[in-house]
């Protein structure tokens, strides 16, 4: 009787023990994940202010080492908004925070399209050379530069059907001479009779054209309306400028019938207006009406339906 006491009682402790054991099991699980999220962005952010919902947004478009860097800096909400820009690329993350920092303003929309268009830094202050291997889609802008040598080897004279000048004076790449013969026949079909005046240019042309502006006007004025030599579009044999039979006057080309046309169709046969009125202060250059650039009627097609700049567009898309 007294042994099944005693092993009762045996019995009871160890129950007793193992509850315990049960408790302070769950409380050390408790207390890890405890200590384990607090060591995570979702916890560290929550710390610093910002709501799950966006501490959640910040995880998800950051790495570890911008989250460790905006932990160092205060509670910012306009951060939440910049990597929710469709535009937003995370490697430039430190660029855009320091021009939101200097240009309170400013919305953060644009921040994107100003940082990705790299015109917070001064014109041809930047020794990036063109990517040519982006074939039809390189970029050649105030940043980019081409080889002052560099001639396209496919190009081909304009009939003066199309052009203006010497026979031989107008040439253009093969494939841009394609799409634009495609887009004159419609074009001409329905009324437009499109002109070029000017297409491929060579650096020392280029280098012409720039520095007549520049004797006549300053620099200045010359910068807004051509690009220095190794600087143009026209030395890729990709640009062109086009007026129409009626029309060749740079300050109402804008206004006419074919200028219309031009900005509603050019895209599906590949080109864009390069240099809009509404986007100068992401070309650097001022409204140019006449000149269009090839880039494809895919590329075309995106800049149109979103209406970006070349210039955003590359950023986000093919400057990798
Ligand atoms: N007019 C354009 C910007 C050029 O000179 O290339
Ligand atoms: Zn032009």
């Amino acid at each position: 009787m007294k042994k099944k006491l005693k092993l009762r009682k045996q019995v009871y402790y160890v129950v007793i023990i193992i509850i315990l054991l049960i408790i302070a099991g769950c409380w050390g699980v408790k207390k890890y994940n405890q200590y384990i999220y607090e060591q995570s962005y979702e916890y560290k952010l929550q710390q610093v202010g910002y709501t799950l919902d966006d501490t959640k947004t910040l995880i998800s478009k950051l790495n570890d080492e911008t989250l460790e860097y905006i932990l160092t800096i205060r509670l910012d909400e306009r951060l939440v908004s910049l990597v929710q820009e469709v535009y937003f690329i995370p490697s430039k993350f430190q660029e855009y925070y320091d021009y939101i920092k200097n240009n309170k303003k400013v919305q953060i929309h644009d921040v994107v399209a100003i940082i990705n268009s790299k015109v917070n830094n001064d014109y041809y202050s930047l020794d990036l050379k063109t990517d040519m291997s982006k074939e039809e889609a390189i970029i050649v802008n105030k940043y980019y530069q081409m080889d002052s040598n560099y001639e396209p080897d496919d190009l081909v004279n304009v009939s003066l059907d199309y052009s203006w000048g010497d026979y031989g004076s107008i040439r253009v790449r093969q494939v841009v001479m394609d799409a634009f013969l495609n887009m004159w026949q419609k074009a001409n079909a329905e009324g437009i009779y499109l002109m070029i005046s000017s297409a491929y240019r060579s650096y020392a042309e280029q280098e012409i054209v720039y520095n007549n502006y520049k004797e006549n006007y300053g620099e200045d004025y010359a910068d807004s309306i051509a690009a220095r030599p190794g600087f143009s579009e026209h030395q890729t044999g990709l640009a062109i400028d086009i007026f129409s039979k009626t029309n060749s006057n740079r300050n109402t080309f804008k206004d006419s019938d074919a200028a219309h046309w031009l900005v509603a169709n050019a895209y599906k046969y590949g080109f864009i207006l390069r240099y809009p009125e509404d986007k100068v202060s992401l070309t650097g250059y001022n409204y140019e009406s006449w000149h269009f650039r090839y880039v494809g009627a895919e590329i075309a097609s995106y800049i149109q339906e979103h209406d970006i700049t070349f210039e955003e567009y590359y950023a986000y898309f093919l400057d990798k």
